[in-house]
């Protein structure tokens, strides 16, 4: 496995959470669990990620402006999960922000997959894109 199937198969799981969360209603179980798990996969992600994908591209000329988008963004999405931690899982504000978080995320998976993916191949070699894969593993099995 090389760093982008990793890397692919744990945003399939976001996109899964994300589909089941805005299917979710008021105070439930099935909603609280759902939005737990979510951001706990999200954050996770965000910071295996930065530390075997975004740290190793960072210093090459071509790849520093987007990975310094790229981070830019775990941090709004940091803060669409706290603005959904202080509201109420009854309010109808909830679902709204739910939604603009689905939004979010998808546009971020997107341009990883599509736009960083492409560039990131380019700048590993082959034996580095399978070592990324094993540290990003593992980080995320010692810490999910
Ligand atoms: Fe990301
Ligand atoms: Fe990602």
């Amino acid at each position: 496995m090389n760093i982008f199937e990793a890397i692919r198969k744990d945003h399939d799981t976001q996109r899964d959470l994300l589909k089941k969360l805005v299917n979710t209603s008021g105070e439930t179980k099935e909603r609280k669990q759902t939005f737990k798990t979510l951001k706990n996969e999200l954050e996770i992600h965000a910071n295996a990620e930065e530390r075997h994908f975004y740290k190793p591209l960072i210093s090459n000329d071509m790849m520093q402006e987007k990975a310094r988008h790229g981070i830019a963004e775990h941090h709004e999405i940091d803060e669409l999960i706290e603005k959904l931690e202080e509201t109420d899982y009854d309010s109808s504000a909830w679902l709204k922000y739910a939604k603009d978080l689905k939004e979010k995320v998808e546009h971020h998976l997107e341009d990883e997959e599509h736009i960083f993916f492409q560039l990131a191949g380019k700048v590993f070699s082959e034996t580095k894109k399978k070592s990324l894969a094993e540290d990003y593993t593992n980080y995320m099995d010692k810490n999910l």
